[in-house]
């Protein structure tokens, strides 16, 4: 382990990381910021919380007007309580509301839309004036903050990302291992193909690959090269 005490010195910055899903940004984030006694942003939440709500709403999730609408009516956030940080939608926690295989793939299909992404930029935004804030999600580094202090993005196998989610998610969904490495793909195939801030490294990114490395291992390098 090395000594970051100096980092008390250091400025307050805003750090990002981007990757596909079950790359273990989320773990890592976390790890990472609660060593820098920063605050942490689950970005992904955010665009779970508009997916949650749209299908709510009876939404498709090409209906941009009615998204557009849903979003000018929204007034999400996050807040720390005995059970960790929770979600609020106005009044409502939905943080345990948000992490279906159903939600999971409308999500994917919602985040695609410009009114979606336009809507959250500002969100996102206004969340990073403070600085000493990790963000954790896709286009973090390349369209939110691109000039963010430190950028990562975080990879690993298909293999070891479907097997991760499947242990986190196979007791609650009974999903196979089959279908949540299909989901997976799918997934990865939306966020990186669609028009607007596709995911994908930014060029002044530093890529891990976590396959081989644990959580621990990542945030190690991490601090040391911040
Ligand atoms: O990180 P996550 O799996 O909770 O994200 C859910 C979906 O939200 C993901 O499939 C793509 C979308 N997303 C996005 O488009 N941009 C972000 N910054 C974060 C998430």
């Amino acid at each position: 382990m090395f000594d970051f005490g100096y980092l008390s010195y250091m400025k307050y910055i805003v750090i990002t990381i981007d990757g596909p899903a079950g790359a273990g940004k989320t773990t890592v984030s976390r790890m990472l910021a609660d060593r820098l006694s920063y605050k942490y942003i689950d970005t992904g939440a955010l665009y779970r919380g508009i997916a949650f709500e749209a299908k709510s709403a009876g939404l498709a999730y090409d209906d941009d007007a009615g998204l557009e609408t849903l979003c000018s009516a929204l007034n999400m956030k996050f807040v720390r309580n005995e059970n960790g940080t929770r979600l609020l939608s106005g009044q409502s926690d939905i943080t345990d509301n948000i992490r279906t295989p159903e939600i999971t793939m409308f999500t994917s299909a919602v985040s695609a839309r410009p009114v979606v992404r336009k809507y959250l930029l500002d969100v996102q935004r206004n969340m990073g004036r403070e600085k000493g804030v990790v963000f954790e999600g896709r286009d973090m580094g390349t369209v939110v903050f691109p000039d963010a202090d430190v950028k990562f993005f975080l990879d690993a196998s298909v293999r070891t990302r479907a097997l991760r989610r499947y242990k986190e998610l196979a007791h609650e969904t009974g999903q196979t291992y089959k279908k949540v490495e299909e989901d997976l793909n799918q997934r990865d195939k939306n966020d990186s193909t669609r028009t607007m801030a596709p995911l994908k490294p930014a060029e002044d990114a530093v890529i891990i690959n976590s396959t081989e490395h644990s959580a621990e291992e990542v945030v190690e390098f991490m601090l040391s090269h911040i």
